[in-house]
């Protein structure tokens, strides 16, 4: 029997969507590098490790390139099977009243660390002729994000990218799916500054089927997958709508206050 242990990146994996990717791993026997911006990442670890494989935690902001370049070093040069580019944040407010500085951090985040992390863990998989690669989209891409513009922007670009990517690499022994999920439970509505929003309250999926879905779909080599019936409903409605009568649907969902109003 093989000893090989594979091994896969999961970035965003502290919490939500990310730690309960990086749990299907470890349920898997796939060694850790899990990474996130802030000191819960060593927690997770620590739970991560209760399964029987290797987890090492890494500190660094991805929005920053010395962040995606630090934990690109932790593999130290062991080869990655998997890569989980998960990790994002989002942003509420009109985007004339946020603030740059929090709009850019989005922008920097969920496309420009993520993408580079992305070339540089795919250029080795594409030299080893194997890999897998799961881009964390949403189907917030395909609707404009009234109240939410520039972090449905991102993932707008995140889906798109994620497909192209895909077909640029056929053939060459490395997949990438996009995950797309819908409103899911997670700290991501409070870190957003949405917890005032009518989105907050509507039914959400949980992170644990949300990861598996996407987990399972990357294992088939899928191009992508929507999380849930109703998000799947949603992405076929959303693709064929008109962007103006999508946006003002956004609208009522994202508005600041907007929960107040139920
Ligand atoms: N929840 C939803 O409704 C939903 C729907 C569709 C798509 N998504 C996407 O799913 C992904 C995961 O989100 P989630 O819902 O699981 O939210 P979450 O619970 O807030 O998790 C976000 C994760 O990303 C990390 N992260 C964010 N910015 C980072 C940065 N600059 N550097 C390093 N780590 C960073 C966070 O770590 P720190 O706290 O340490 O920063 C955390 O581990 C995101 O890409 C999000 O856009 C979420």
């Amino acid at each position: 029997m093989s000893d090989y242990r594979p091994l896969a990146i999961v970035t965003g994996a502290s919490t939500g969507i990310g730690f309960a990717l990086a749990k299907c791993c470890a349920e898997e026997g796939i060694d850790l590098l899990i990474a996130a911006n802030e000191r819960a990442i060593e927690y997770a670890a620590a739970e991560l490790r209760q399964a029987d494989v290797e987890v090492e935690a890494v500190k660094c902001d991805l929005a920053e390139e010395q962040g995606v370049e630090k934990l690109y070093a932790a593999a130290r040069g062991r080869p990655v099977d998997m890569l989980f580019a998960n990790a994002g944040h989002g942003l509420g407010d009109a985007f004339l009243d946020q603030s740059f500085d929090q709009a850019r951090h989005v922008i920097d985040t969920n496309i420009t660390g993520t993408i580079y992390l992305i070339q540089k863990v795919g250029r080795d998989m594409r030299e080893r002729r194997r890999g897998r690669i799961l881009i964390t989209g949403s189907i917030a891409g395909f609707i404009p994000g009234t109240y939410s513009a520039v972090y449905n922007g991102t993932k707008a670009f995140i889906d798109s990218f994620s497909h192209a990517l895909r077909a640029e690499l056929q053939d060459t022994g490395v997949t990438v799916t996009c995950l797309m999920p819908g409103a899911t439970d997670t700290d991501f509505f409070k870190r957003a500054g949405m917890m005032d929003t009518r989105v907050v309250q509507q039914d959400k999926d949980g992170p644990a089927g949300v990861a598996r879905t996407g987990f399972d779909a990357m294992m088939r080599g899928q191009d992508e997958v929507v999380s849930g019936w109703t998000n799947k409903i949603q992405s076929v409605v959303a693709r064929a709508a008109p962007a103006g009568l999508l946006a003002e649907l956004h609208r009522k969902q994202a508005e600041p206050g907007s929960a107040k109003n139920k």
